[in-house]
């Protein structure tokens, strides 16, 4: 059984962060999307909120599970038996950052990354443009899956 780990902090999830676990799902047994606790920057959605609409989108994908992590990847990749790491890369600009993260990890614990190039009409999506976005009333249909999108005009209303 080969496990796939797609990690991130999903806030929220995008179409594009799904596009990337649908494929890898279709190329590992299991794929655990593992929600990072404490991102750099303050989270718009708590983490408990990030992977309940992490688990509703990802209802349909059988070999996708929900989990979430504090400390370092390569830690939680050792505990609970993953493969490998899999990775979206959208633009040349996501490159420097990921293959930084990906040598580390890889001189770390010797996992390796798979990169997976975006479809090209997610080439510009990010969960910070969606944020954006959405703060200042714009219309992100499309971009997010539907249980995201209430979410966000929910999170909008409230405040
Ligand atoms: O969605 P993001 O914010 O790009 O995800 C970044 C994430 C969570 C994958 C990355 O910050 C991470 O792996 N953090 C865990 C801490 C860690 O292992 N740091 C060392 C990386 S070499």
């Amino acid at each position: 059984m080969t496990r796939a780990l797609c990690p991130g902090s999903f806030d929220p999830v995008t179409n594009g962060h799904l596009d990337i676990i649908e494929r890898a799902a279709s190329h590992f047994d299991e794929v655990v999307v593992a929600v990072i606790a404490n991102p750099s920057k303050e989270p718009l959605f708590s983490l408990v909120e990030r992977q309940a609409l992490l688990t509703e989108s990802l209802v349909g994908i059988d070999n996708a599970v929900v989990d979430s992590f504090a400390g370092l990847l390569v830690d939680y990749a050792a505990d609970h038996e993953i493969d490998v790491v899999v990775k979206g890369l959208r633009a040349v600009s996501d490159f420097d950052y990921e293959i930084q993260m990906a040598q580390m990890n890889h001189r770390l614990s010797g996992i390796d990354t798979y990169f997976l190039p975006t479809r090209s009409d997610f080439s510009y999506l990010s969960s910070s443009l969606v944020r954006e976005i959405s703060r200042h009333g714009g219309s992100v249909a499309g971009l997010v899956p539907p249980n995201v999108l209430h979410a966000l005009e929910r999170r909008s209303r409230d405040e």
